[in-house]
């Protein structure tokens, strides 16, 4: 099956890059490859407004409450949001996130309609240890896989670290993920790699198989890497 790759920016707690709403923003949609923004609430509309499609970073589960500080996933479709990012490692470590929580959130994303960009992945202490493949088939057994979701495999040693995993120790992974899935969504879900994607590594990668987009963090927030990313990625 072939599956339209996917490019979507996670800006985390950053301003938005310069030039990202106006004219000729490298953000907006581009022929041929699906492009998404994760910006911070803030600006969630200004996204929108500007015709980027847009998502949360995270969304709590209930649609209101006592919950200080948070968002909901309800108030993330209400503005217009069409995406949410769940269980990224920095909500799972800084915000104690668990494979429930973060599958409450994507099942509380699919009722509403949005699509969750679910995030997995083990930590290098997890690698050292040879629990790479067990760590994240726990993490995906917690998840709604016969459904309309997108997977992002993000090894937590890669992240912001440079040292981005090989293509072929990435291309491994999402190919025993894609093994876990059921029969009936295996060739559907997309599975993005995360984790120190720029321009000089995103065409390995995307390249192989079981790599179906990238989830940037570093290299979203500067305009001309992430361009060159999407050109990369909308030319294979
Ligand atoms: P990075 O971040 O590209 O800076 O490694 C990826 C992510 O955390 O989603």
């Amino acid at each position: 099956m072939n599956r339209t790759l996917l490019i979507a920016a996670n800006w985390k707690m950053n301003s938005p890059p310069e030039g990202a709403f106006s004219k000729g923003s490298p953000y907006v949609p581009y022929e041929g490859i699906d492009v998404l923004v994760f910006p911070t609430f803030l600006y969630l509309k200004q996204s929108l407004d500007a015709g980027i499609c847009t998502g949360g970073q995270y969304g709590h589960p209930d649609s209101h409450g006592a919950h200080t500080g948070d968002i909901s996933i309800a108030m993330l479709k209400e503005i217009g949001c069409t995406h949410v990012l769940c269980g990224h490692s920095e909500r799972r470590q800084g915000h104690g996130e668990t494979n429930e929580d973060v599958s409450r959130q994507a099942q509380a994303a699919l009722d509403l309609g949005l699509h969750p960009v679910i995030c997995i992945g083990e930590t290098a202490k997890q690698r050292e240890a040879g629990e790479a493949e067990s760590t994240v088939h726990t993490q995906l057994s917690a998840l709604p896989l016969h459904s309309d979701i997108t997977i992002a495999y993000e090894p937590i040693w890669a992240i912001g670290t440079g040292n981005t995993a090989t293509p072929e120790l990435a291309q491994t992974m999402h190919a025993f993920i894609r093994s876990l899935l059921p029969d009936q969504s295996r060739e559907k879900i997309r599975i993005l790699y995360g984790g120190s994607m720029k321009p000089e590594n995103a065409e390995e990668l995307l390249l192989k198989e079981d790599i179906d987009g990238g989830l940037i963090g570093g290299a979203s927030l500067k305009p001309d890497e992430f361009a060159t990313i999407v050109s990369i990625a909308s030319s294979l």
